[in-house]
């Protein structure tokens, strides 16, 4: 089946309420991870850290998953970064993406791993796993958020080492731009533990939170639910799980309409 399209090829077909846009780059990393990126309608605008509807025509009707955006909301393209799924009803497809082709979008970005769902804290944690990285790759490249806090501490853990490398050029790239990398430089911590692989850090982002490695490893004091500031994204049980922690440091959980100490989003699956 072939569900690729180019752009102009959806004009008349477009769904209503989606965006047709064109990939501009595609980045595999391992059998099961890829990056891509793609034009921004001049229309459409979001907060860094929101998730939107991605989704291809297949069978002749349009087929959505939610993906956080990976870009920062200053960013003139969206970029994502997704699974790949052999059988997933998604993935299987739009693994093969070529620049070139078209994506859909629906047009109401939304999500609770925003900037304004905290109150104002000294250090933000931004936990994930596997692809939860994709909201804080768009936060730690928005001003917002180092004018926010003073320490941005991002977590990501993977089964595998090959897993991290998109987090890994991520943030040297971030360091390295000319518009926040000085505050990056400054501010932006990156800590990285794989779970079924050796490498130097070992073990789930539960596990390292529980027996205070963690903290220890970055020299910071324990969660303080004064001070530190937390948002989460992963699979189900990471977010319950770490979840659980940070209750139990005495952060509560926030909103959009009721910001607090720390905000949980699933990370979506295609
Ligand atoms: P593990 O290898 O011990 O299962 P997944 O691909 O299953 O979402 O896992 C991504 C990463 O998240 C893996 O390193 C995995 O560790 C870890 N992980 C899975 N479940 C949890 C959990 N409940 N709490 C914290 N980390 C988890």
């Amino acid at each position: 089946m072939n569900v690729l399209a180019k752009p102009a090829d959806l004009e008349d077909a477009a769904p209503a309420g989606a965006f047709v846009q064109e990939v501009t780059a595609v980045q595999h990393y391992t059998d099961h991870l890829f990056k891509f990126r793609m034009t921004r309608p001049a229309s459409f605008r979001f907060r860094s850290g929101e998730f939107v509807m991605i989704g291809l025509m297949i069978d002749g009707k349009p087929l959505y998953r939610a993906y956080s955006i990976a870009s920062p909301s200053w960013d003139e393209e969206l970029e994502f970064f997704s699974i790949k799924v052999a059988d997933g009803p998604l993935t299987q497809h739009l693994q093969k993406i070529q620049p070139g082709d078209a994506v859909l979008m629906k047009k109401k970005p939304t999500g609770t791993l925003v900037n304004d769902a905290l109150v104002p804290g000294k250090r933000v944690y931004m936990f994930s796993t596997g692809t939860g990285l994709a909201p804080f790759a768009s936060l730690i490249r928005d001003p917002d958020t180092y004018e926010k806090f003073d320490q941005v501490i991002v977590t990501h853990t993977c089964r595998e080492v090959a897993e991290l490398k998109y987090g890994l050029d991520l943030v040297e790239a971030t360091k390295n731009d000319p518009l926040i990398g000085e505050m990056a430089q400054e501010k932006l911590i990156h800590y990285t533990s794989v779970t079924r692989e050796d490498y130097p850090f070992k073990g789930r982002i539960t596990d390292l939170i529980e027996s205070g490695k963690l903290f220890t490893d970055l020299g910071v004091p324990p969660l303080d639910p004064a001070i530190d500031r937390g948002m989460i994204c992963g699979s189900m049980d990471m977010l319950k799980d770490t979840k659980a922690l940070l209750e139990k440091a005495g952060l509560n959980e926030g909103a959009n309409n009721k910001p607090a100490e720390f905000v949980v989003e699933r990370a979506f699956v295609g």
